[in-house]
């Protein structure tokens, strides 16, 4: 908006020359040939008398060239008064059209002041109405200006990437998250086709629906963006723009949801159900059918095998039991259970989890470089349970295992507990899901040594809970380091 002081003096003032200059010339001329003929009937009537003096005549003929002659310039200069009162105030509203023009936010561009009271009626009427349609183009400038501020900041405050086109399909408008979204330059909006921008046919197709067949389109559609090497799943609503006083369709606009995350949660949630029922069904077939086994053998008197069955009952069992309450802490943990935090000397708890595992066959290699850290003492036990009973799982008989606590290096307050064997590794590829419930490298392997592949997940949830994070470092044949850094003070 421009500022309110030097408004006047940017207004130069217009005199409607144009229109002056007809007028008087219009005048001039009517008024010229009106009096040569004035002046020639009077000199005809004059030398028709009779009886007229030639002196008489010389001074009649120039009484009258000097009467016409002086009626002549007194009528021209009325003319030209007249002229000015009546093409002043047409040059006024010349200027306060083009000022309104200029400035549509300025209330001073429509002084009323300037309304000509005494002046023709028609001029005053003209000036009234110029002022009422300058002070309605300004507040309806002003509500536009407000509407297309708030709308601006409506679509950049949204998460979602919106996308408008025109019947030319190319780009309308579109929001910041749009931009980054399809990696697009303001400058391109009218340069780039949909066909350029968005590079999927499916979500093109559904532009064009909207735009020919009038309707709200819905389409999910998979889309490799740029600078990004996965795909991203987005629900995208089409709806066709029409003009407000025809309704003809002018464009469309789409809105890009982006559902990766709920489809990757959904695919959690479907391959969870699926994976438990699957762990749950190998113990529970064993139970059924040793427990008929035992059944038919007891009917028969023959408790030969009974000992055996027994065994392999109990095994399934403890199986069934570790896996619910495997379940049981995870799902405790997800839905945020309290921490008893208390200061912990990672010495003696690494020891005492050591005593409650069977590691004679591997070498422990223990160093310390904190003297204490506040933790779950519980929870932290689990972690380092875990992690020791894979490496103890996973490494061969007489494989090194080394725990380290010690200070993050560079980071003050931080501390990492390390556990590094020289087992058979984990390929890169499958480090990302590594921490995923039910998640094992060699399937077949890992359920032959009893594993469910629930341990680093639980692992994973409990360093988070402490504000901390957990990482890998592995490929195969070279052993694995797991790595859990969390603040050495953490508190809730
Ligand atoms: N130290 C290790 N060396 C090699 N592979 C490992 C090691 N630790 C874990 N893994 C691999 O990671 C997978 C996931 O481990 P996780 O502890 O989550 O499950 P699990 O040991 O199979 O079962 P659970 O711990 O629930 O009894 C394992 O199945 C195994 O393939
Ligand atoms: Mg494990």
């Amino acid at each position: 908006m421009a500022e309110d002081k030097g408004v006047g003096r940017r207004w130069s003032s217009h005199f409607p020359f144009g229109l002056f200059r007809w007028f008087v010339g219009q005048q001039v001329l009517t008024l010229a040939l009106s009096f040569f003929g004035l002046y020639f009937v009077s000199l005809f009537w004059f030398e028709s008398r009779s009886g007229v003096s030639p002196e008489a005549l010389d001074w009649g003929r120039y009484l009258i060239l000097l009467t016409l002659g002086l009626a002549f310039v007194v009528t021209i200069a009325v003319s030209l008064f007249m002229g000015g009162r009546l093409v002043v105030p047409l040059g006024r509203l010349i200027d306060k059209t083009k000022r309104i023009r200029e400035f549509p936010f300025e209330a001073e561009a429509l002084t009323p002041s300037e309304l000509a009271y005494d002046e023709p009626g028609e001029w005053y009427e003209l000036e009234r109405a110029l002022n009422q349609l300058g002070t309605d183009l300004r507040q309806k400038t002003i509500r536009l200006s407000r509407e297309k501020t708030e709308l601006r900041a409506i679509m950049s405050s949204i998460s979602e990437a919106v996308l408008a086109v025109d019947r030319d399909r190319r780009p309308l408008f579109f929001n910041p998250q749009c931009a980054v979204l399809f990696d697009l330059q303001p400058r391109e909006t009218t340069e780039l086709s949909l066909q350029e921008v968005i590079r999927s046919p499916e979500i093109v197709a559904a532009y064009e629906r909207a735009l020919n067949q009038d309707e709200l389109v819905r389409v999910e559609a998979n889309l490799k963006l740029k600078d990004k090497g996965f795909e991203q799943s987005f629900q995208i609503s089409i709806a066709p723009l029409r003009k407000k006083h025809n309704a003809e369709i002018y464009g469309a606009v789409g809105i890009f949801h982006d559902i990766t995350d709920l489809k990757k949660t959904e695919q959690i949630r479907i391959d969870f159900v699926g994976n438990v029922s699957h762990e749950l069904r190998t113990p529970v077939t064993s139970l059924k059918g040793y427990i008929e086994a035992l059944h038919e053998d007891i009917k028969a008197g023959d408790l030969s095998r009974a000992e055996d069955y027994l065994g392999v009952l109990e095994t399934s069992v403890g199986r069934l039991a570790l896996l619910v309450d495997d379940l049981l802490d995870l799902s405790s943990l997800e839905s945020g259970a309290e921490l008893n935090l208390t200061r912990v000397d990672p010495r003696e708890l690494t020891e005492s989890v050591l005593t409650q595992l069977n590691c004679q066959d591997h070498e422990i290699h223990m160093r310390f470089g904190v003297e204490s850290v506040v933790v779950d003492r519980l929870r932290f036990e689990q972690v380092l349970r875990n992690l020791l009973h894979n490496a103890i799982r996973y490494v061969p008989k007489g494989g090194r295992i080394e725990i380290v606590w010690d200070q993050v290096p560079g980071m003050t307050g931080k501390v990492q507990l390390r556990v590094k064997d020289n087992g058979p590794g984990i390929p890169a590829e499958h480090h990302e899901r590594l921490f995923e419930r039910f998640y094992r490298v060699d399937k077949a392997r890992s359920r032959d040594v009893g594993g469910t592949g629930i341990g680093l997940s639980i692992v994973k949830h409990i360093v988070q809970r402490h504000g901390g994070k957990i990482s890998v470092k592995s490929s195969l044949g070279q052993g694995a380091e797991f790595i859990c850094e969390i603040p050495q003070e953490f508190s809730k």
